[in-house]
């Protein structure tokens, strides 16, 4: 085979399952007002459900070019008086402005400017979430620093620097935000550039102003992708996936996975911190996934609840030796951390974790209004083989790679009892959203990375709500506890060839909404 070079690049996307079939490129800016809708939306909802999606505009030139890699393309769905409108437009990263202008793919390889085509200021794809900050829809990508569009119209306003604020060169794509000071509780690693481990906290009160800013150093060079905020306390997972920029200079890959590195996690005051108050916590390696959350019990201990599977989630990205765990046997359990900040050991290996979800499971949602305090609902994407998923008729429509999740569960935490959702034999989900209320706008984070949800064809869109709907669900009151009553919606976004489907499910509440995205046949 001929490797496309930077001078050579193809004009078709690869033969590769990230860029075939559901995960085609759906590469589409515009708008269609008033979406079919089947059924009814309640009046109540007022409200833009925004995602965002990796969706490269043009063909890679680097070989087996990872689907993290595609440009960050933002869809908003604007609900109001019952009606609904859709909304995709690509975020004008430089990046995209730059290969736009040049009718080619000019970035290499995922995290490595060593092989691109030009000189990039800032490699941002824009694509791993978007939240909405202080006036602004924000696009996240872990490696630089926010974009920030205008939340009506999608334009990109640019580079979101907070006002020259922003001290390190990469922002978290999961920042936190405390319910009760509205703060928004960021990070950056890699924070002084590839390869280092600079590690930079800060947080930002709700006008912009910078709060909070301590420059820690991490004891390894490794990725920390999700991370969790209590009342006192801000907590950095360390996934073992590790960066030598050596590596990245000879044209390898950013990540390369360390069976022999610890999961350490730090734990920092989260006010008034001096660099050296970090601690370093360890436990056994293995890879810690999404947080679900975090908060403080009564005696002051840390309680942290998170995704952990014992083998290498990233499976593509293998460690030294090429080896990589067969993707259907990771699996990934909701367990729970302990850790007393005032003890003078660093080793969690004693009394801990405890499994406080046992099913295969990720992508974890609670009611945001929770966050940073002791909650009882933890809603999540989950793979149980054993409820009847016709793997063999949704293989050649996945694309990429093995099937992820097929059910969506709500685990009430107080009692250990878990409902789960099967929405049917050809279905997959996606993650789980609870609003954000933020001013006018009620705003629903749905990271690309959970939904692959790539391939709706606007013109084909259809919002279908009500009839023919089994599922039932139930959310969260002022404790989170009582049971509203929901009707369920559906949102079918259909493919141009008929025969796959693009869904969302959609979980209407009194004052709770949860979405997640299917695939199934026609309704
Ligand atoms: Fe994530």
């Amino acid at each position: 085979m001929t490797v496309p070079t930077p001078q050579s690049p193809s004009q078709h996307f690869p033969d590769l399952p990230q860029f075939s079939g559901f995960m085609k490129p759906c590469r589409l800016e515009g708008k269609v007002s008033n979406l079919e809708v089947y059924g009814e939306i309640p009046q109540d909802i007022d409200g833009t459900f925004y995602r965002v999606m990796p969706d490269p505009q043009l063909p890679p030139f680097v070989e087996n070019d990872e689907w993290f890699n595609g440009d960050g393309n933002i869809t908003a769905f604007r609900i109001l008086d019952g009606k609904v409108s859709f909304q995709q437009r690509y975020v004008r990263t430089e990046k995209f402005v730059r290969e736009r202008a040049a009718e080619r793919a000019l970035i290499g390889k995922y995290r490595n400017k060593f092989t691109d085509a030009v000189r990039f200021k800032i490699r941002s794809t824009a694509n791993t979430n978007v939240v909405y900050f202080n006036g602004n829809l924000l696009a996240l990508k872990e490696d630089s620093p926010p974009y920030a569009l205008d939340p009506e119209t999608l334009e990109t306003y640019g580079l979101y620097t907070f006002n020259d604020q922003l001290p390190s060169m990469t922002f978290t794509a999961h920042p936190k935000f405390d319910p009760r000071t509205g703060e928004m509780i960021c990070f950056g690693y890699e924070a002084k550039g590839d390869g280092t481990p600079d590690i930079c906290y800060y947080s930002v009160a709700p006008d912009g102003r910078f709060l909070q800013t301590v420059w820690l150093c991490a004891p390894v060079v490794a990725m920390i992708h999700d991370f969790a905020v209590t009342d006192n306390w801000v907590l950095f997972p360390i996934i073992p996936q590790v960066c030598d920029i050596e590596r990245l200079k000879r044209g390898g890959d950013h990540w390369q996975w360390s069976p022999e590195t610890p999961f350490y996690i730090g734990v920092l005051p989260r006010r008034g911190a001096k660099p050296t108050d970090v601690k370093w916590y360890t436990y056994r390696n293995c890879f810690p996934g999404h947080t679900s959350n975090a908060y403080e019990d009564e005696s002051g201990k840390i309680i942290l609840d998170l995704g952990i599977s014992n083998d290498n989630a990233f499976f593509w990205w293998p460690d030294a030796q090429g080896n990589a765990p067969e993707p259907s046997a990771i699996a990934t359990q909701l367990k729970r951390f302990t850790i007393d900040p005032l003890s003078p050991s660093l080793d969690l290996s004693l009394g801990n974790p405890s499994v406080i979800q046992s099913d295969n499971c990720e992508f974890y949602r609670i009611d945001d209004r929770f966050a940073t305090q002791p909650y009882k609902h933890c809603f999540f994407d989950m793979m149980d083989v054993t409820l009847g998923t016709d793997f063999a008729s949704i293989s050649a429509q996945l694309g990429g790679g093995h099937p992820l999740y097929n059910a969506v569960g709500h685990l009430n935490i107080a009692t250990g009892k878990t409902d789960v959702y099967f929405p049917g034999k050809t279905h997959m989900t996606g993650e789980t959203c609870a609003p954000q209320v933020s001013n006018q706008h009620s705003l629903v984070r749905f990271p690309a990375a959970a939904n692959n949800g790539r391939t709706c064809h606007p013109a084909n869109a259809v919002l279908a709500t009500g009839e023919g709907c089994r599922a039932t669900a139930k959310t969260l009151d002022e404790e989170g506890a009582l049971e509203f009553y929901y009707r369920v919606n559906v949102a079918y976004f259909i493919l141009n060839d008929k025969r796959a489907f693009i869904g969302y499910r959609a979980f209407w509440g009194i004052d709770g909404v949860l979405f997640t995205l299917v695939t199934q046949d026609k309704p």
